[in-house]
């Protein structure tokens, strides 16, 4: 199989990590890719939001696979273009792909499909939005509703932060057209994790689960990210967790995607608050998760690519089980100064093969370049994930840490708690 991967970040890495394991994988093609990816196959400089060149480029080098990293691909319509050329695809269509880039369509979705989700209402203007705010209590949780790289969520304290983070979206577009709408939702009270399930449009499989560090900073401080890190499994996770995900969240959501004309295909990734009364959805990413993906494909011992192949193809029966080793992983994000404001750009990083000697690490490349003169320079505001695995998490993360130690940049930082909720 040739594999084409699409995106450039520590996520696309680590699947493309994975997949060049595979005995039936025979190339590995990344677009645009990484440095990282540059190590194990070929890159091409197609933007992954340009889905008209990234089709071609399948077609061109008779991809039999691709691979759908950003949600940003997913949105600008890539599945739906191979399709239409008869390409495998692992990664939804642009309709499906609202459960993710329209958090309006999936809490409609829930409560056509009784899925069980935070209370809400949809508002585009902001007088009524605040009007409304003023008959609830708080903290205030307000959502723009398209994609805004994790950081379109203000919960607020006070009326006065919840108003401005209303005038902020609604008025003064801090998210562009991704905040023509806003979301206002109960809070839920629970711990949160991650939950991924292998979709093939007709049924779903449970993945594996994780947990994420939004905040920026140690003790869940400073303004959410992307992601600062994450390990796998997550305790909160137990098999009754596990078992009421699937039964109330995952398969109604892609029998309801196939009933509504929408087949969900690829991974369906559920942020699930558990709570007294039980899980619920707090919202839906129909990819991977960054950084939960590097801490599963670290943890996954068989064959990703049959598997991947299978799902495209409709027909996740047809394909060998996943399984996962039961050591832990952990994923340590470096990301540069200034992130996620105004990450420093260009900063030089060195000691990578150092790190990545060390026993059970792994280092993704998450937003690097190699300049002219073949120096690693920081270019994204998350630059590097440090992947440890170990015989208990501890273990994982000290490893983890011990490698970060390892690397010499300046123009970096991280968090040092990843993991604090598990070892507690
Ligand atoms: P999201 O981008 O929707 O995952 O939201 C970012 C973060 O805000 C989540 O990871 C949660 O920690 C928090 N959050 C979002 N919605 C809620 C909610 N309804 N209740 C409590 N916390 C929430
Ligand atoms: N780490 C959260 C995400 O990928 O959306």
């Amino acid at each position: 199989m040739k594999i084409l991967i699409v995106g450039s970040g520590g996520r696309e890495h680590a699947l493309g990590w994975k997949l060049a394991q595979s005995p039936l994988v025979s190339a590995v093609v990344a677009a645009p890719g990484n440095p990282g990816l540059a190590k194990i196959g070929r890159c091409v400089n197609v933007a992954a939001t340009d889905a008209a060149e990234l089709a071609a480029l399948a077609a061109r080098e008779q991809i039999d696979l691709v691979v759908i990293g950003p949600e940003s691909t997913l949105e600008a319509g890539l599945a739906d273009r191979l399709s239409a050329i008869g390409i495998p695809c692992f990664g939804p269509s642009q309709k499906a792909a609202q459960l993710e880039t329209s958090k309006a369509f999936t809490k409609d979705f829930c409560a056509r499909h009784a899925i069980p989700t935070a209370d809400f209402r949809v508002f585009e203007d902001a007088i009524r939005a605040k009007a409304y705010l003023g008959t609830r209590e708080p903290p205030f949780v307000i959502k723009a509703d398209g994609l805004a790289a994790g950081k379109g969520v203000v919960i607020a304290e006070t009326r006065r932060e919840a108003d401005e983070a209303v005038d902020q979206i609604l008025f003064l577009r801090k998210f562009g057209t991704a905040g023509q709408r806003i979301v206002i939702e109960e809070f839920l009270p629970g711990e949160e994790a991650s939950l991924f399930a292998l979709c093939d449009g007709k049924t779903a499989v449970f993945l594996g689960a994780a947990q994420d560090h939004k905040r920026a900073f140690d003790g869940d401080k400073g303004p959410n990210t992307g992601g600062m890190g994450a390990y796998s499994p997550a305790p909160v996770v137990t098999d009754a967790v596990i078992a009421e995900a699937m039964e109330k969240i995952f398969l109604p959501t892609v029998a309801g995607m196939a009933a509504e004309g929408a087949p969900f295909v690829g991974v369906l990734f559920a942020g699930v608050m558990v709570t007294a009364e039980g899980s619920k959805l707090i919202e839906f990413n129909t990819r991977f998760g960054d950084p939960e993906c590097q801490t599963l494909m670290a943890r996954l011992d068989s064959d990703l690519a049959p598997v991947l192949l299978a799902a495209a193809n409709g027909d996740l029966s047809a394909a060998p089980p996943l399984t996962f080793s039961p050591r832990p992983a952990v994923t340590v994000v470096l990301a540069a100064q200034g992130y996620p404001d105004t990450p420093l750009a260009g900063s030089i990083i060195r000691g990578l093969l150092e790190a990545e000697a060390m026993e059970d690490v792994d280092v993704f490349h998450a937003g690097t370049r190699l300049d002219e003169d073949g120096l690693l320079r920081a270019a994204g505001g998350r630059v590097l994930n440090v992947t440890a695995t170990g015989d208990t998490l501890r273990a994982a993360v000290n490893r983890a840490y011990a490698a970060v130690g390892a690397i010499d940049w300046p123009g970096g930082f991280c968090r040092t708690d990843i993991g604090w909720r598990a070892l507690e």
